[in-house]
């Protein structure tokens, strides 16, 4: 007989997980352009004047997924021209506070830092820091942002886009 469980109807499970990112998002090519866009003095200047982007839209519409397409893409584009430029994705439903966010920064990238002992501002200079000596770029997407704002006010966002000089929105409505 058959053994039916090693037998999968599908192809590849892992495009059902939620934190599956496809490789190609149709009707979206506009919007990764525009992406492309704000962020195209990174991989012009890098150094030069720091970005802001928001993106809205309902749920569902796909924010989340183009944040982390667009990241890896920008990522692949600034390693061919020896940009050490990171992009990480935080998810402040999750990571409610500018201290937890960082956090993740932290972790997701390796640094050896110590994991107590710093307060928010101190661990923000601190990466700075680390960012500048190690001549690394962060793009850091706060996902879900309003359960930040919500949880601590808006003083932490001040506060970590002092350095800001511009900033643009999105807004993403359904794509068919
Ligand atoms: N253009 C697209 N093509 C294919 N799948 C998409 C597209 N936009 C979104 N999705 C999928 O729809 C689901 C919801 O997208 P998500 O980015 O989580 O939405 P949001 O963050 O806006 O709530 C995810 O599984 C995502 O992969
Ligand atoms: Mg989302």
């Amino acid at each position: 007989m058959q053994n039916y469980a090693e037998h999968s109807v599908f192809k590849d499970e892992n495009r059902l997980s939620i934190e599956c990112v496809p490789q190609n998002l149709p009707h979206r090519e506009k919007e990764l352009g525009l992406l492309d866009l704000f962020f195209k003095s990174i991989l012009d200047r890098p150094g030069g004047m720091s970005q802001r982007v928001f993106i809205c839209g309902g749920i569902g519409v796909g924010k989340t997924v183009i944040s982390k397409l667009f990241g890896a893409h920008i990522e692949t584009r600034a390693q061919r021209k020896g940009i050490n430029l990171r992009y990480v994705h935080v998810n402040c439903r999750v990571n409610k506070s500018l201290f937890t966010v960082l956090q993740r920064v932290v972790d997701a990238l390796n640094i050896p830092f110590p994991s107590r002992g710093y307060s928010d501002e101190e661990l923000l200079h601190s990466l700075m820091k680390y960012f500048n000596d190690q001549n690394i770029y962060l793009i850091l997407a706060l996902d879900e942002l309003e359960s930040l704002i919500r949880e601590e006010g808006s003083e932490p966002l001040y506060i970590a886009s002092q350095d800001f000089k511009r900033s643009a929105s999105m807004s993403l409505r359904e794509s068919r």
